[in-house]
């Protein structure tokens, strides 16, 4: 099976940060935590920026695209102010999310399907400044086949449901992820998956050998209180290629 590769959200260290002191420059420092995750073994940085700015910010999106060595995924909505931040700072790839004001997290996958051609030009757009896009949706066939219609290189598969499901229906929701990963890779997608990963649960979806990226953020940076970020992340990085295997 091939490498599984590793992306690490940092949003919450900078809600630690902004806790405190919504300054780019402010402790803890979002490029150290970068640089602390890739020695922990990530292949690359994620964060999302969001329309209130809660995570990150816009000094913090220019300061990471040019000093983190690994590719850097932008998560991001998918609206005309963020388009044009993406097309300025070049991100490696950009990861189109929905977004709500009110929501505490990410509370669903983006609808595709809704989106029609006015997500498809964002996504072409994207794509021919050299962004790799994806689009974060929930295992659904008509999900997928929009995604795809989109021109999307790749998905990233929700598995918030099955993080905070339990007994049968976590079985059922792993099924479903198995199931669309590999209509996904079917048509010709890359497929990541990411949303409520923690070392409890992240077996069974770094087994699906269609998934070729996870992203995981929140429990990472809750576990690095303990052992360290690096650590955290190289905890991470053994527990998937244990799956993988
Ligand atoms: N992928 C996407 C698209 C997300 O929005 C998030 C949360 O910001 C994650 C992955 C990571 O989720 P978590 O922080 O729960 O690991």
């Amino acid at each position: 099976m091939p490498k599984l590769r590793l992306g690490i959200n940092i949003d919450h260290i900078a809600t630690v940060r902004n806790a405190r002191n919504r300054d780019a420059d402010a402790a803890p420092d979002l490029l150290r935590a970068a640089r602390e995750a890739i020695k922990g073994g990530a292949d690359g940085i994620t964060f999302h920026l969001r329309e209130d700015r809660r995570h990150v910010l816009d000094a913090d999106v220019k300061h990471l695209c040019k000093n983190v060595t690994e590719p850097i995924n932008l998560e991001m909505a998918a609206t005309e102010e963020m388009k044009n931040i993406a097309l300025r700072l070049r991100p490696h790839a950009v990861c189109l999310v929905p977004e709500k004001r009110k929501e505490v997290t990410t509370e669903g996958g983006l609808d595709a399907v809704k989106g029609g051609k006015k997500l498809a030009c964002i996504v072409n757009e994207l794509a021919a400044a050299g962004i790799r896009v994806s689009l974060f949706i929930n295992p659904e066939a008509a999900q997928i086949l929009a995604a795809w219609t989109s021109g999307a290189a790749a998905i990233e598969l929700h598995t918030g449901t099955y993080a905070n499901a339990k007994g049968s229906a976590q079985k059922r929701e792993l099924k479903r992820l198995q199931w669309a990963a590999t209509q996904a890779h079917k048509l010709g997608l890359e497929v990541h998956a990411g949303h409520g990963l923690t070392y409890d649960n992240v077996g069974p979806i770094a087994a699906i050998p269609e998934i070729a990226e996870l992203n995981i953020g929140h429990f990472l940076v809750g576990d690095a209180l303990f052992v360290g970020f690096a650590a955290s992340v190289r905890q991470m990085r053994k527990l998937m290629d244990k799956a993988r295997k």
